[in-house]
């Protein structure tokens, strides 16, 4: 099909930043990813308004430093730390099954699916899947599904719970290759990011659709930081090239690059202004929306093709057995 963008989202308000995040106090919060860059300081906000964030790492050691990071920036910070490795199914349920019992009868009100690897070589998820699309999507598939409970006991007790999903202007060049999905015949690195921010993408547009059709409150958005001075790229594509040439990269990069605090802005304003509706998407308002602050921005038309995002969410399912059946409409 064609990958025309999408005609511009209607108009929405710039020159929003984090002092417009309203009063968290009350509700809770889940970022996965949150040892650096935009989900440290997604969680950094979060916690600065009032909110419970439980703050996601897969090791230890870097996950105290995290915690230990935001309770500098914000001493009153109510933060927890998770594990998780979203390269592991059996990682993913574990949390989904001791969670529960710590968020109480309120459940879980916010879910920020942050954790990511960018065009790394290949190699494969505990459970087989390609790493970029097993960790990006699928991992947060099953991690999404999984706290369907938490999330819809939210909405039971009279919130709106939301799902913000990361993608990238990535999704723009990625493609969904049903017919080698895990990139087994053929290894591009960056080709696999782009296919795996797309289905990022894709699954948050289903998702809300899905919620619709079920009569739920949920609200499923995404998100896109630009480009920002974040590990993905340093501890990434340009960590893996030889010294003299990362460090020239890399000044390039940062002179081209935003903050990663700034990067974290679309995030935030998905993930908490009042006016945000289910299907949305928000990134920079800058040029090639690189850098400035968060507006409504298109998508490619690929990720509007709702057969294609029909048939990823049913082998989405299929590999990560995770079903979703919450979301199955109540016959009338
Ligand atoms: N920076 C950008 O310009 C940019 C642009 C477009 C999209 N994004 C998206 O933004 C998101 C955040 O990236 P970032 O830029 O903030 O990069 P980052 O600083 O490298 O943060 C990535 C986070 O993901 C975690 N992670 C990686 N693999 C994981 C796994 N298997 N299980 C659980 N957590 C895992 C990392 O944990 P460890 O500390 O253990 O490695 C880290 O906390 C990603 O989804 C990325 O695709 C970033």
């Amino acid at each position: 099909m064609s990958d025309a963008p999408t005609p511009p989202p209607g108009p929405s308000t710039s020159g929003w930043t984090p002092e417009q995040v309203g009063d968290q106090s009350g509700r809770t919060a889940l970022v996965t990813g949150a040892t650096s860059g935009l989900g440290l300081e997604v969680s950094a906000v979060l916690a600065d308004a009032g909110a419970r964030v439980l703050m996601t790492a897969r090791s230890r050691a870097k996950g105290e430093a995290a915690v230990a990071e935001v309770r500098r920036r914000v001493p009153s910070a109510r933060v927890e730390l998770e594990m998780l490795d979203l390269a592991s199914l059996a990682s993913v349920t574990e949390l989904a099954q001791r969670l529960p019992e710590g968020l109480g009868a309120s459940g879980l009100d916010l879910l920020v699916n942050n954790a990511g690897v960018m065009a790394v070589p290949h190699a494969r998820t505990e459970d087989g899947f390609e790493l970029q699309l097993g960790t990006n999507f699928l991992g947060h598939f099953a991690l999404t599904g999984r706290l369907l409970g938490p999330l819809l006991a939210s909405e039971a007790a009279g919130r709106r719970p939301r799902v913000v999903a990361l993608s990238s202007m990535a999704h723009r060049f990625g493609r969904i290759t049903p017919q080698d999905l895990m990139r087994e015949k053929r290894y591009e690195a960056w080709s696999a990011y782009g296919q795996s921010k797309l289905a990022d993408l894709m699954f948050a547009l289903e998702l809300d659709r899905r919620t619709d059709r079920a009569g739920r409150e949920l609200v499923s958005v995404a998100a896109h930081p630009g480009i920002s001075a974040t590990n993905l790229f340093t501890g990434g594509p340009l960590g893996r090239l030889p010294g003299p040439v990362r460090g020239a990269l890399g000044r390039v990069g940062e002179a081209l690059m935003q903050s990663a605090e700034m990067g974290a802005w679309p995030v935030l304003r998905a993930a908490t202004a009042p006016d945000v509706v289910g299907g949305e998407y928000y990134g920079p308002a800058g040029a090639g929306e690189r850098s400035g602050p968060p507006v409504r921005v298109g998508t490619s038309a690929r990720a509007q093709d709702t057969d294609m995002a029909r048939w990823l969410w049913q082998e989405a399912v299929r590999l990560t057995g995770v079903d979703y059946a919450d979301l199955e409409p109540t016959p009338a």
